[in-house]
């Protein structure tokens, strides 16, 4: 009886490794059919992409820094989709001092993924 439950668990958590495992390739594949929303939260918060979450506290982001402000009702503040957009583009436009990386300028992302950043930040 012993070894049976001990099998059974055994049983359980192989499944749970592989299920883990499985979970690497799903997600990458899933990232096709994401939204930009999704996609864009996925770079904004990948510390060797957008990194956004170093100076940035948000929402659904761990350990902010706070050199920049929340981004905090982000549509209210700008209306305008394309000042966002400009914005995290290259902020040295609007503040020639800025801290903020000019990420479009600097090719430090691609337009794409800038755009799908804006579309995620305008949820906030
Ligand atoms: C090295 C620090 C740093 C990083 C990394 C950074 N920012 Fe910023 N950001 C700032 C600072 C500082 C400001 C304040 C305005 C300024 O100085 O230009 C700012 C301002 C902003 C603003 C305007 C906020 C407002 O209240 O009007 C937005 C939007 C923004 N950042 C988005 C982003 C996004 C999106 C990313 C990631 C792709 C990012 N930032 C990465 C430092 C940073």
């Amino acid at each position: 009886m012993k070894t049976f439950k001990h099998a059974i668990a055994t049983a359980v958590s192989v499944a749970a490794l592989l299920g883990s495992l499985g979970l690497a390739p799903m997600s990458a594949s899933a990232a096709e059919g994401a939204s930009s929303v999704d996609k864009g939260k996925e770079v904004a918060f990948d510390r060797r992409l957008g990194n956004c979450l170093g100076c940035h506290a948000i929402a659904g982001g761990d350990l902010p820094g706070n050199i920049g402000p929340p981004l905090i009702a982000m549509k209210a503040r700008y209306p305008e989709r394309q000042a966002l957009y400009d914005q995290i583009w290259d902020a040295t436009k609007r503040n020639p001092h800025s801290l903020m990386p000019p990420f479009g300028r600097h090719k430090a992302l691609t337009d794409q993924q800038i755009s799908d950043i804006t579309d995620f930040i305008w949820t906030l």
